[in-house]
């Protein structure tokens, strides 16, 4: 938890996108998802429909599948259908949710081998020793790549490389630049369900690190930093006040903001060359027809 306190002191202040996702953060995503302004999922799940057929057959069947930050596993559920591989490992950091989603899973594909896995994967996290090594598809959607600065994105993606050993295979969710109402209006939607979101970030803080935030002090702010290409959500106080938590306290001016995400946006090009610089040089890409996301599978 050291890492939530130094950022917290840091100015500006920031913390992990990763700390949005407790069991009601997680289903706080899954109602985003379903909203008409969020289109990554909606558009993510198009392509696979629409190009399902192609990717299964580059893909092969049999494979151990390895979702990254699989949630509700729904996308997960539709690439079984489409590859039916022998073995699912789903992986997050939300596990309670986790455990639930896998829990379904298992209902749906009783001939899959269906194993959950809590693991944060900003760590070095590894797979279980029985996990088989023979083609290996990891699966990392949602453009959650995203969130991860150019340096950590590669470092992960070479970690990714790395699990896929000689005749693996990646598909990887990679949202694209676009117009720029359309990117804000996701990520500020009109019902405030991102807001809940983003605000619900700092409940989980408390229960994390005994700090005493009041969600009712804060605000939710997301715009489009054009220079960075990417979407950015903050925490903006809408008073003076002091948070506290064991042996520390952060005093936070009126206005004073706490970085809570980024979001960045590629052209399709430039993921690929990020791929290749990760060791993933045989890239195949497919795309909705407005090119507002990316699926991409990627070989060494
Ligand atoms: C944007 S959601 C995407 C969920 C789902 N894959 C989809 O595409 O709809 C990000 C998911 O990654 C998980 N996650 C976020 N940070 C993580 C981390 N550091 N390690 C493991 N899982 C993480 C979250 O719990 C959440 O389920």
């Amino acid at each position: 938890m050291n890492d939530i306190i130094d950022g917290l002191m840091q100015i500006p202040a920031r913390i992990s996108p990763k700390y949005f996702y407790d069991a009601k953060g997680s289903a706080l995503f899954e109602d985003i998802t379903r909203l008409q302004a969020y289109y990554p999922t909606r558009t993510e799940h198009g392509i696979m429909i629409a190009k399902g057929r192609e990717m299964a057959r580059e893909i092969g069947e049999q494979r151990t599948l390895i979702e990254l930050g699989a949630g509700n596993c729904q996308k997960a559920r539709a690439l079984c259908e489409l590859i039916r591989p022998s073995h699912f490992l789903a992986v997050d950091i939300s596990e309670a949710f986790l455990h639930d989603a896998v829990a379904a899973m298992r209902l749906s594909f009783p001939k899959i081998d269906i194993r959950a896995i809590a693991a944060d994967l900003t760590t070095d996290f590894v797979l279980p020793p029985d996990v088989p090594e023979h083609g290996r598809l990891v699966f990392y959607p949602g453009s959650s790549i995203g969130n991860f600065d150019l340096p950590e994105a590669l470092s992960l993606l070479k970690r990714i490389r790395a699990l896929l050993l000689d005749d693996g295979a990646l598909l990887i969710g990679v949202d694209l630049l676009k117009n720029e109402t359309v990117l804000y209006k996701a990520y500020d939607d009109e019902l405030g369900v991102t807001a809940a979101f983003n605000l619900n970030a700092l409940d989980h803080l408390n229960h994390l690190i005994g700090s005493d935030f009041d969600t009712r002090q804060w605000q939710h702010r997301a715009f489009f930093n054009s220079a960075q290409s990417r979407i950015e959500m903050h925490l903006e106080a809408l008073t003076d006040q002091h948070v506290h938590w064991h042996h520390g306290v952060r005093c936070f001016s009126r206005g004073e903001r706490i970085h809570t995400e980024n979001s960045y946006k590629y052209r399709v090009d430039d993921f690929v060359d990020i791929l290749r610089d990760a060791g993933l040089t045989r890239t195949q890409v497919w795309t909705d027809d407005k090119a507002w996301f990316a699926v991409m599978l990627a070989r060494p």
